[in-house]
Parts: C-alpha cells; sequence; structure tokens
C-alpha cells in the first residue's frame, strides 16, 4: 500500500515536472505555481470581469475582437477604427507583447486609446493563456 501511495506520488512529480519542464529539486516541487505559469480558467473570469466591458472575442466593440488575437499584428482586424498609433506599430501579439501591452499599453505604443491596465503579473498571465486558448479555435 505504501509503495502504492509512493509510485503515485512519483508519477504525479514526474507529470508536473514534464509540464512545467522545471529542473529544481523534489523538494521543491511542492511550491507555489510560479507566477509565469497561466492558467487559463481563471483567464477567462478575469477577462469576463476586466476586458469585456469593452471587448468581445468575436465581435468589435469599444475596442477590436480578441479571438485569433495571438500572431496577429496590431491594428489589424478587419472593421475595427483603430488609433493610427495603433495602426501604425509593428507590434505583434504575443506572451511578450501582450504582457507588456497589459501592464502599460501606452509605455508599449504611444498613443493608443486603451485605457486600462492590469497591475498583476499572474492576472495577466492567466488572461494571455485564455486568449492564447481562445486563439486555437
Ligand atoms: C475601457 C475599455 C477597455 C478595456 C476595459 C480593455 N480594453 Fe483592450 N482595447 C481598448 C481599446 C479602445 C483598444 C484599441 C486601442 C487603439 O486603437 O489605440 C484596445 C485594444 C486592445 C488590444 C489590441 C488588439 C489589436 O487588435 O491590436 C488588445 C490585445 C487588448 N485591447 C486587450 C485587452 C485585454 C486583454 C483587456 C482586459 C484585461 C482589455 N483589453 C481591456 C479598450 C479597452
Amino acid at each position: 500500500m505504501r509503495l502504492f501511495r509512493f509510485f503515485c506520488e512519483f508519477a504525479i512529480h514526474i507529470t508536473v515536472l514534464g509540464l512545467l519542464s522545471v529542473s529544481a529539486p523534489a523538494s521543491e516541487q511542492r511550491a507555489a505555481t510560479p507566477v509565469v505559469q497561466g492558467d487559463p480558467a481563471r483567464g477567462q473570469r478575469l477577462y469576463q470581469s476586466r476586458c469585456m466591458g469593452c471587448h468581445s472575442l468575436d465581435s468589435n466593440r469599444v475596442g477590436p475582437m480578441h479571438r485569433g488575437v495571438i500572431g496577429r499584428e496590431a491594428g489589424d482586424v478587419a472593421g475595427y477604427a483603430y488609433s493610427r498609433a495603433l495602426r501604425n506599430s509593428s507590434v505583434v501579439w504575443n506572451d511578450d507583447t501582450l504582457d507588456l501591452w497589459l501592464q502599460d499599453p501606452e509605455g508599449l505604443i504611444e498613443g493608443q486609446r486603451m485605457n486600462f491596465r492590469v497591475k498583476k503579473p499572474q492576472d495577466r498571465s492567466d488572461i494571455i493563456s485564455y486568449l492564447k486558448q481562445e486563439s486555437q479555435g
């Protein structure tokens, strides 16, 4: 029985290790999830409460629609009236640029019109992983 439990724990460890690609010693494996690891389910709730006042996945509202945003150039959604700053920017949306954007839109693209920030790194990471998940569909 004890051997069985040991085996299960070992298997879980290996899975977690594989998923996170972390090479820390086993004693540190029970530490909290690293901040960079995004949780799409939590991201969805954050998206609904913070972003959907202005955005949606599939239609342009106050802000442009988001489905497919990963890998897309900034200011590229047809039918949305972007600021000149966003339209002319050559930023491509990926984990890094989205993180910078959500942290400080004006710092990334001067003259843009999104007046909203997400302060906590974990919140940004969760929202971005949700957008990634939805971008695949
Ligand atoms: C108060 C309204 C508002 C809120 C809230 C808001 N946005 Fe925006 N967002 C905008 C506007 C307006 C733009 C277009 C900016 C421009 O044209 O300069 C924009 C643009 C963007 C873009 C660029 C898209 C593209 O096609 O280039 C991304 C990405 C984005 N928002 C993500 C988010 C996320 C994620 C959230 C929630 C954490 C969020 N926004 C919350 C108003 C908002």
